[in-house]
């Protein structure tokens, strides 16, 4: 028995990294989960089959809409409803720290596409499926570069404040569909491919961030999975609107 049997749940960008964790943990408690990614989710797709889990694979890309409408339209062809939506996808791992001077229009303009549009077409597209049950779920992720205000990656961090703005107006607008809307913020996750990130990734920045928290260790997806199991599950039902930090006290407020 599993909080969420009997739920079905969209995981964006669950290839790799955190999103691969989630979709894996909302399979162990019992959610039937469709995987969207533009890379290959086989080898998530295969530890969720291999564990006895439900999953389907559709790859997605979350800023095309008509991607997107046959994303949530798969979850209901394949196991018969939609429940939960995690927007995780983003280009995260992927994006450079760099001065002002050296960030070009495109590249804004690309992290904005992905990491603010690709959250809104998401949520656009489901909230027909979960207005039909008068429930949903929707967890978006932050960043503590937003509450910290890092510096070097300002389209990212413009990124995730608006994530939290978007978190704080759906809420709103969907909360009379029994919809609630809410955010993680993690702190710095060591996933495979933070550990290759040129800054990020180096041994003095990962430092830092352990140095700056209440729990001084390295943060790893498997830390935020029990945050987004809980704004998934019926548990945290009278919760919307929220930005929870899981970063191991480093951000407190
Ligand atoms: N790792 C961290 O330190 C950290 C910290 C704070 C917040 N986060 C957030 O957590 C989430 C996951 O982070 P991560 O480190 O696992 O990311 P990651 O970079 O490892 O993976 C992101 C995934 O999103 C996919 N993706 C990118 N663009 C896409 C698109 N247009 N359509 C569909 N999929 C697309 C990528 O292919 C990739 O598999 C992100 O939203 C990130 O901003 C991560």
């Amino acid at each position: 028995m599993g909080v969420l049997d009997g739920k079905t749940a969209v995981v964006t960008g669950a290839g790799q990294g955190i999103g691969s964790v989630f979709a894996r943990r909302l399979a162990a408690e019992g959610a039937s989960v469709v995987l969207c990614d533009l890379v290959a989710c086989a080898t998530t797709l295969e530890a969720i089959r291999r564990s006895g889990g439900r999953a389907v694979d559709v790859a997605a890309d979350v800023t095309d809409q008509r991607s997107v409408a046959g994303l949530m339209e798969a979850a209901v062809s394949a196991f018969g409803r939609l429940d939960i939506l995690i927007n995780n996808a983003a280009i995260a791992s992927a994006v450079e720290m760099k001065p002002i001077h050296e960030i070009s229009s495109e590249e804004w303009t690309r992290v904005m596409e992905v990491n603010v549009r690709g959250v809104f077409e998401c949520i656009k597209a489901a909230v027909p499926r979960m207005r039909a049950n008068g429930y949903g779920k929707i967890v978006n992720m932050g960043s503590g570069t937003f509450l910290k205000g890092t510096p070097m990656l300002p389209h990212y961090v413009a990124s995730k404040g608006a994530v939290v703005g978007m978190t704080r107006s759906f809420a709103r607008e969907l909360g009379e569909h029994g919809i609630r809307v809410n955010c993680i913020s993690p702190g710095l996750v060591m996933t495979d491919a933070m550990r290759g990130h040129a800054v990020m990734g180096s041994a003095e920045f990962a430092q830092g961030n352990i140095k700056s928290r209440a729990i001084g260790r390295e943060q790893v997806p498997e830390d935020l999975a029990g945050a987004m199991i809980f704004l998934s599950s019926p548990q945290s039902d009278f919760i919307t609107g929220q930005t929870l930090v899981v970063d191991g006290g480093s951000f407190m407020h």
